[in-house]
């Protein structure tokens, strides 16, 4: 796995819109972003940041799928948004043919992806954030080896 971690604060909704992109724009395809944190901590904004930087039409558009589970949106890269928070597990994933979905050559973004690990490649990106303050966050990204990605700075 040893590729990088960057540990970084977000003070506003707009940063963690900003690393999210940042962190799109760097995707090449067949990523699998896994998405750790809190209820509100920010996986879905985080994950509007990351259609943006997919080139995906209408970011703003991009929510939730707590209710229909995966919600795909055409781009420069296709983005398939998981959200597994009422998912019993990873074999309610399987069944949807998450596999198959995984090796399609879009990014795949699973909120909650702690619930459903065994879906989870072991060269997924892994996005945790902590909430240390009314606005603030506590990102910690991680990518594999074979990930490209130069540290992102907010002003
Ligand atoms: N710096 C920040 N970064 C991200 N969100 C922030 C920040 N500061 C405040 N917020 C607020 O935190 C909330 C994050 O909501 P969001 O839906 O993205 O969380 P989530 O992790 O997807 O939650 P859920 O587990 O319910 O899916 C929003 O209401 C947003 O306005
Ligand atoms: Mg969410």
């Amino acid at each position: 796995m040893a590729g990088g971690t960057q540990e970084i604060e977000s003070r506003s909704v707009e940063q963690t819109l900003e690393l999210g992109r940042a962190l799109g724009e760097s995707c090449r395809g067949g990523e699998v972003i896994a998405l750790i944190g809190e209820l509100g901590s920010g996986k879905s904004l985080f994950t509007k940041g990351l259609a943006a930087g997919l080139g995906i039409d209408r970011p703003d558009h991009v929510t939730s799928p707590t209710f229909v589970i995966i919600n795909e949106y055409p781009g420069r890269l296709r983005l398939y948004h998981v959200d597994a928070y009422r998912l019993g597990g990873a074999d309610d994933l399987d069944a949807l043919g998450i596999e198959e979905i995984i090796d399609s050559g879009g990014v795949v973004a699973v909120e909650w992806a702690d619930r459903v690990s065994d879906c989870i490649p072991g060269e997924a990106i892994t996005v945790r954030i902590d909430i240390t303050g009314d606005s603030r966050r506590r990102l910690i990204i991680s990518w594999p080896r074979c990930f490209r990605f130069d540290n992102v700075t907010l002003l």
